[in-house]
């Protein structure tokens, strides 16, 4: 059984859906805790699953390495085999990815290389393209860079606001990421050689 951390920024909706997959028996990872850097609403997902959760207040730390380090000891914790990055909106310390690379994925609300950062869907309204997507990627020291484990696209209907945009490419995200992670627990997806098959 994978045992899996995640850490959330927001809203936590991609992370429902983690933990109502891994609620079922035959799914094979479960969450074991979920971290954040702020009060996050998501927080409520993980209480009602019964799943332990950690808060690291960014904004109470002089530094990112600092709160990366604090970040750190508290995953450490709870031992997981991979971390799932599932809308946390901060770019995590070089020493912190180096320390669970690659056991380390993130999601992000754009076909990568695309639109990488943290308005992946307002960077793609305004390219005018009429059609985005959703990632799964491995995370290294670049910003949405790391090497992807699946993707889809989205189309972009006219009319649609970042609102409307993003409730379409969620959906999508969740049955990725759902998808990633049973295939890493499974050992189809060996997050080693594809980190190495991108670093050569
Ligand atoms: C998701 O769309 C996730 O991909 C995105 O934040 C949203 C979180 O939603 N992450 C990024 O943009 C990271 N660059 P949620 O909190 O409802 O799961």
């Amino acid at each position: 059984m994978l045992t899996v951390a995640v850490l959330i920024s927001g809203a936590g909706s991609n992370l429902r859906a983690l933990l109502e997959a891994a609620s079922v028996p035959d799914y094979p990872a479960r969450i074991v805790a979920v971290g954040a850097d702020r009060e996050a609403a998501g927080f409520a997902h993980a209480e009602e699953f019964g799943i332990p959760t950690f808060l690291v207040p960014f904004r109470q730390f002089g530094s990112r390495e600092e709160w990366g380090r604090e970040l750190g000891v508290q995953l450490a914790a709870w031992e997981p085999d991979l971390v799932v990055l599932s809308g946390m909106m901060r770019l995590l310390p070089a020493d912190l990815v180096e320390r669970w690379a690659p056991r380390i994925i993130n999601t992000h609300p754009a076909y990568l290389p695309e639109f990488p950062g943290a308005h992946g869907v307002r960077d793609a309204l305004a390219a005018g393209v009429t059609q985005t997507g959703a990632s799964v990627i491995v995370v290294d020291h670049g910003v949405d860079s790391g090497p992807i484990l699946a993707q889809e696209r989205v189309p972009v209907l006219p009319g649609d606001d970042e609102a409307s945009l993003h409730e379409r490419i969620k959906p999508v995200e969740r049955r990725l990421l759902i998808d990633v992670v049973r295939r890493i627990a499974t050992g189809d997806i060996d997050l080693a050689a594809t980190a190495d098959a991108a670093s050569n």
